[in-house]
């Protein structure tokens, strides 16, 4: 294989996407790094395109006249609506599945009925088409109890009920319509008790080698209390996934899903992300997205020893036999800055200062999200806004010089949680 250099469009415009352009501009192989469409924090990374990442006769002729050799896709949305088949068809490499392997993220049910196909732990289910009979069931099976809307509610269509009235509220408001067509369909679930974990593994259709854990938080608040939200705050290692925990996973969920893909003729090519339960009987499958977690893949980066091109790449082009990734024998620990309001409401437009002052204490990145430039002022533009990021000895040393990170910055309008990694410290 010849070294020359490769040019490489990435698309998104999270911290995710920021912190996959530091990682990839290491690379000693890099060309130009192109995002669509980008952050200011990209921006340092890449050159910003402005590309509408759904008009695909578009991306595939931006990479035709840019000799785009890998158009790694960030979030799930474009993969579920078929860039990645667009762009295969063109014979261009896509690091990313198609539009029917992103059914593991795009339907509950999708998942659930390959979990029985596979024999993958994953709590009982049933799936119902409309209310009376999913509340028939309710009643029968009663509470504690999950209910889910089965398509791609923007992380709200999940309900954990604590009593009957709340599931059947639940089911109401899926058919009612608030998840609009997400909610045509409900799963309801046995309710499963653990800690959660967020593992990773990169597929090339079909090898999967283990790409590591994480461990989010998701509620706004300390103590894990508030709204859920995109999440507030990762570290990685997660203690929760030990060496042994790693090997269960891969061979009790990751290979058979693989495996399952394969053998129907749709094969998985991209980063499966289980979101995992760690039960008393082991790893259960809660749900699988098709992308990097965001914020885990801050994390995951700041981790990562190998060449994350060359490991893309070798996904894309069906070579991942034999690759191990190399991480550093270090911690990293994520806090995310948030608008006040967030998750709900928030103001846009207000100025963030000392980015630059926080990047100068040791250990210390910070990854943009939610952010603008206006004239020369950084803005918010969004709900998540910082990943003020930092690697350590330990979680305990990662997250101290992550919050003195946090208190390096000058954001009025910003907010965080002051506890991000509370459960691994206190192990
Ligand atoms: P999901 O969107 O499927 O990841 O669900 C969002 C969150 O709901 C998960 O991160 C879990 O905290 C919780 N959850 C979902 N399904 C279950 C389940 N069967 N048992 C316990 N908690 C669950
Ligand atoms: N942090 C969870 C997610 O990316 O879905």
């Amino acid at each position: 294989m010849s070294n020359a250099p490769l040019n490489v469009l990435l698309i998104g415009s999270g911290g995710r996407e920021h912190a996959l352009a530091w990682k990839l501009a290491q690379s000693p192989r890099m060309g130009r790094l192109f995002a669509v469409p980008g952050n200011p924090g990209i921006g340092h990374e890449a050159c910003l395109t402005a590309l509408d990442p759904y008009d695909f006769p578009s991306v595939v002729r931006f990479c035709g006249e840019n000799q785009i050799a890998l158009v790694v896709v960030g979030p799930e949305a474009p993969l579920v609506a078929g860039l990645a088949d667009a762009l295969r068809a063109a014979g261009i490499a896509v690091f990313g599945p198609s539009k029917a392997a992103a059914a593991l993220e795009g339907s509950k049910g999708f998942t659930k009925d390959l979990c029985i196909e596979a024999g993958i732990p994953t709590a009982a289910y049933r799936r119902f088409a409309e209310a009376e009979s999913a509340k028939a069931y309710l009643r029968e099976v009663g509470a504690p109890i999950v209910v889910k809307a089965d398509g791609i509610a923007a992380g709200k269509g999940v309900v954990v009920a604590t009593t009957l009235d709340e599931a059947l509220e639940a089911v109401d408001a899926c058919f009612g319509g608030a998840f609009g067509a997400a909610g045509a369909e409900v799963v309801i679930e046995a309710l499963l008790v653990g800690e959660e974990a967020s593992f990773f593994a990169i597929c090339d259709g079909r090898t999967a080698i283990s790409f590591g854990a994480a461990q989010d938080h998701k509620r706004v608040g300390d103590g894990d209390t508030g709204p859920n939200t995109g999440g507030m705050g990762a570290y990685s290692p997660a203690p929760v996934i030990d060496a042994a925990m790693e090997e269960r996973v891969m061979a009790e969920i990751i290979r058979p899903t693989v495996a399952a893909l394969a053998a129907r003729g749709t094969p998985f090519s991209g980063v499966l992300f289980a979101g995992l339960m760690i039960t008393e009987k082991g790893p259960e499958l809660i749900e699988y997205n098709v992308r990097f977690g965001d914020p885990e893949c801050q994390v995951l980066m700041l981790r990562l020893e190998s060449d994350l091109l060359e490991i893309l790449l070798a996904a894309a082009e069906g070579r991942l036999e034999g690759v191990t990734p190399r991480w550093r024998d270090e911690a990293a620990l994520t806090v995310v800055m948030a608008a006040k309001g967030y998750p709900g409401d928030y103001r846009k437009g207000t100025p963030i200062e000392g980015i630059d002052d926080a990047e100068a204490l040791p250990g210390v990145t910070v990854f943009q999200a939610g952010t603008a430039q206006k004239s020369l002022q950084l803005v918010a533009h969004g709900g998540r806004v910082l990943n003020v990021s930092a690697t350590g000895a330990t979680i305990a040393e990662a997250q101290a010089r992550a919050y003195a990170g946090v208190d390096a910055i000058r954001w009025d309008d910003g907010f965080c949680r002051r506890d991000i990694g509370w459960r691994a410290i206190g192990r």
